[in-house]
């Protein structure tokens, strides 16, 4: 009797399997033909390349460990955790708001809003009085972009709306939505000011040059106000950025700090804070 059920769920068991695997096979053959129309199904096949050791771009900077940058027991709040094309990874959210507890910082800027849901991350783990400033270029705008546009970032600028996550969040009254072109913005108002800025604008050469070097200057620095954060999404992911910050930390003294975070595509600076 006992041996009989063993059979039994062998059985199940193997023609489970065979099941599964006679249905991914299909999927494979509609992977590859058909299904290479859709965005989500050409992200897959990167990631079955990446799976089997397809290394696309190179990255140089230092790796990092996030548990080197965070404590393991800090406490974290996780908003609107199912991200879609566009948004950081579950990990990369986790790493980001970690680091905003870590540091606390007051004034935070993005640059690249798309739905809002990292600037949403953002507002509801920094302190209470924080103000979270959050940069993306409107629609119709596409076309009068200062510096050219990387392919792909035309897909992300047309929606409709601009942070469409974070409306009606209890936290929503910290954030501040700025509209315009990141390279012909006036940052004026924001120099020296701020704490913690995330880059994921335009994923261009020229643009990331110079959103990293208007970040740069967007730091508060030298006034006792603690450690200074700067993130970069999409290292190692897209040429543009990774291009951009390997010659910024070979080049530039200021960005010589550069460290990329393992099992993520975040690059960060991390600026120590100086005694005034
Ligand atoms: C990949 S999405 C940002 C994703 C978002 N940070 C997140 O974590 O979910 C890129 C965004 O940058 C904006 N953008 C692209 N080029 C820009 C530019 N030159 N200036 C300001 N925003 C730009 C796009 O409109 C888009 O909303």
């Amino acid at each position: 009797m006992m041996g009989c059920t063993m059979f039994t769920a062998y059985l199940q068991r193997t023609f489970g399997f065979l099941f599964r695997y006679g249905y991914a096979l299909a999927s494979s053959v509609y992977l590859f033909t058909l299904g290479l129309a859709k965005n989500r199904n050409r992200i897959l096949i990167g990631s079955i390349a990446s799976h089997f050791g397809y290394v696309r771009i190179r990255t140089k900077l230092p790796k990092v460990s996030l548990s080197s940058l965070t404590a393991e027991e800090t406490a974290i709040q996780v908003r609107e955790a199912i991200g879609s094309d566009g948004n950081v990874t579950l990990l990369e959210l986790i790493a980001i708001v970690k680091l905003v507890q870590k540091h606390s910082p007051r004034r935070l800027m993005e640059l690249g809003t798309f739905d809002g849901r990292t600037t949403l991350n953002l507002a509801a783990n920094s302190p209470p009085d924080a103000e979270v400033f959050t940069l993306d270029l409107p629609q119709a705008d596409l076309h009068n972009a200062q510096l050219p546009l990387a392919a792909w970032d035309k897909h992300y600028i047309k929606k409709d709306v601009s942070g469409a996550r974070y409306q009606g969040a209890d936290c929503a009254g910290k954030i501040i939505q700025l509209f315009g072109d990141s390279a012909t913005f006036d940052f004026s108002p924001y120099l020296q000011t701020v704490d913690f800025v995330f880059i994921d604008a335009s994923h261009a050469y020229e643009y990331v040059l110079s959103d990293s070097r208007a970040a740069l200057k967007m730091l508060r620095r030298g006034d006792g106000s603690g450690t200074k954060v700067i993130l970069w999404h999409d290292y190692g992911e897209w040429e543009g950025v990774t291009r951009a910050l390997d010659e910024l930390a070979r080049r530039e003294p200021d960005f010589q700090e550069l460290q990329h975070i393992e099992k993520t595509s975040l690059a960060c600076l991390i600026v120590e804070a100086k005694t005034p």
